[in-house]
């Protein structure tokens, strides 16, 4: 792009202001005055600004940013550029069947061509439900043009009777109720309806929040704003401040490539084992990595991570709901409890704000110390994340942080083998297959039973589904075994407390050794050594991979419509990010690739 008194020129210019070629010129410009913006707007050099809008009917967890979008537009008119509004690909975590994760990569792969293919200057990413902000922010890394991140906001509170009721997990602990016969049918539906008082998204410290908390943690939102939720007038107000924040990015040229650093990861990562974040956030962080060319692992998310301890006390790992985070102080007061501790890796990273995320958060307080906890007194320690590895996979992980009393009191607490456990393997095909026979009491389940789920990755299910963390049967519920280990190639619910081994990396349906694992086989895990195995010979191991090929793999649904098919063709794997593999080759291209040919 070329540089005018020192000031790179705007890539719009190059629709509505090309005195070389008039008629081009003439055409863009036309239609875009036909609803009333004029050529002063569209000539005269402010910066156009998008707004990609992700609210709808169809995603009611975003649906709020319809009228946020008002106040960003106001802030991007006092700062002098010019709003364009336009819809990205809904994606509704609780209605896309057969899994809003199928979607991330489609919302993404639109939005790279819109971003790219039209004449904006910036963005304004309208980000919220599980998997908006992770294709928003994976399209802005791609095409790297200044971009900022606005977040919906969590739903208030729930309550039921007296007690906080919260988004995704009350239905697991419900549903466990409703098995063992103590609440009805009806009972159940009107407990889980009041953990979604309002508009927004999940308020408890499921993938969304956890989402929203990371964008601001990687420097891509407002300082303070993630928390904010979604029927309060501050999240209005940061609308407007979003708003006119990003004319001033266009006019800095401040990029994602210049926030979503390295550092800025590792800062993230951080975050995340602190607010004790969701096992879909490795997936998501290294997918938009890697379309922004900065190496980050699994290995990375243990290294940099685990060492962390747990001190934000929001269900389902512990007490308290999306108002009270903000209340609390939020990211910025639990980025300052790190840096009083030590812990922010990397406190000069940039921010969206042009400031350091060190500058801006130093000097936050904590306002509620039941809510947000000193490093000093965490809710519980090494918080991170576990990368497992053996001869069942090459990567899964273990959210540590969510290992329950019971849990460890069962299987982690022989003291000639600490932290590590054995049991015999149960596996399932697909929910449908552990729905039909879990109840069976021919599978002799008992508390020594691992659960397995396979063909619940990103080409088995296709996309990658939620559905690992598995019931016990009701007659263990009933003997007050609330929790089986639960091992699978798929994902689970950041709202789920279940300490899950999930992601397993390669799946079954590529031929990661899940699918090489019968019913019945012994199988070991060690925390401490990071490994997860089937306990067979590797001669056995050998000889079960011949008959798999010559079973022709293992089977998995066919395609049910064009995107499946396309999808399977070119997805990586969890560990990898679940991207388009063709796709991370594009980075920068808005820079790398000039603008595209005339229309
Ligand atoms: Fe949309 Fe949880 S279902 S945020
Ligand atoms: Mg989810």
């Amino acid at each position: 792009m070329s540089k005018i008194n020192g000031a790179k020129r705007l890539r719009s210019r190059e629709w509505f202001d090309n005195p070389d070629n008039p008629g081009m010129t003439a055409l863009y410009l036309e239609r875009y005055l036909n609803y009333g913006l004029t050529r002063e707007e569209l000539q005269s050099g402010k910066p156009l600004i998008g707004i990609a809008q992700t609210g709808s009917d169809l995603s009611p967890c975003n649906r709020h940013h319809i009228e946020l979008a008002k106040r960003v537009r106001d802030g991007i008119v006092a700062a002098g550029g010019v709003p364009l509004e336009f819809p990205v690909h809904p994606i509704q975590e609780t209605g896309k069947r057969p899994t809003a994760a199928l979607d991330r990569n489609l919302a993404y792969l639109a939005l790279v061509e819109l971003l790219y293919g039209y004449p904006l200057d910036g963005v304004v990413l309208t980000i919220g439900c599980d998997k908006t902000t992770p294709a928003l922010l994976m399209a802005a890394a791609t095409v790297n043009i200044p971009a900022i991140a606005l977040s919906v906001g969590p739903m208030l509170n729930g309550w039921h009777n007296g007690a906080r009721t919260g988004s995704g997990t009350v239905v697991w602990k419900s549903r466990e109720r409703l098995a063992a016969g103590e609440i009805d049918y009806d009972q159940f539906m009107d407990v889980v309806a009041s953990s979604a008082p309002s508009v927004g998204y999940c308020n408890t410290m499921g993938t969304a929040t956890t989402m929203n908390s990371l964008a601001e943690a990687l420097g891509m939102q407002l300082p303070g704003s993630a928390a904010i939720p979604a029927p309060y007038r501050e999240r209005g107000q940061i609308a407007y401040q979003t708003g006119k924040r990003i004319v001033d990015m266009v006019r800095e040229d401040l990029k994602p490539s210049d926030i979503m650093t390295r550092e800025a990861f590792e800062n993230a990562i951080v975050v995340n084992s602190a607010i004790g974040g969701s096992t879909n956030a490795p997936i998501h962080l290294n997918a938009i990595a890697r379309h922004l060319g900065v190496s980050l692992t699994v290995d990375d998310w243990q290294k940099v991570g685990h060492h962390v301890p747990l001190i934000v006390n929001l269900q389902p790992a512990g007490e308290y709901l999306g108002e009270d985070y903000h209340h609390a102080g939020g990211v910025p007061a639990v980025v300052a409890e790190l840096m009083k501790a030590g812990l922010l890796p990397h406190p000069g990273a940039m921010t969206a704000n042009g400031r350091t995320i060190g500058d801006n958060c130093s000097a936050a307080e904590n306002l509620d110390g039941k809510v947000i906890h000193t490093v000093a007194n965490p809710l519980r320690k090494d918080a991170g994340f576990i990368n497992l590895k053996g001869n069942l996979f090459d990567s899964a992980i273990m959210k540590t942080s969510v290992i329950s009393p019971e849990f460890r009191d069962r299987y982690l607490s022989n003291p000639r083998d600490p932290d590590a456990f054995e049991g015999v393997a149960v596996v399932f095909d697909g929910p449908e297959d552990y729905h039909g026979r879990i109840e069976d009491p021919s599978l002799g389940l008992n508390e020594n039973t691992i659960l397995f789920m396979r063909g619940a990755g990103p080409v088995g299910y296709p996309g990658g589904a939620e559905v690992v963390n598995m019931q016990p049967p009701a007659y263990l519920l009933k003997m007050g075994i609330h929790s089986l280990p639960c091992i699978g190639d798929g994902r689970q619910s950041g709202t789920s407390g279940s300490p899950s081994i999930l992601n397993a990396s390669p799946e079954a349906a590529v031929g990661g050794g899940l699918a090489l694992l019968r019913t019945g086989d012994w199988v070991r895990i060690d925390l401490r050594k990071g490994t997860a195995d089937i306990l067979v010979s590797d001669d056995e191991i050998k000889r079960r991979r011949v008959d798999l090929q010559n079973e022709g793999g293992y089977a998995y649904p066919k395609h049910q419509t064009p995107w499946q098919e396309i999808q399977r063709s070119m997805v990586d794997q969890l560990s990898e990010g679940m991207v388009l593999k063709p796709a991370v080759k594009y980075q920068n291209i808005a820079v790398t690739s000039g603008v595209p040919r005339d229309n």
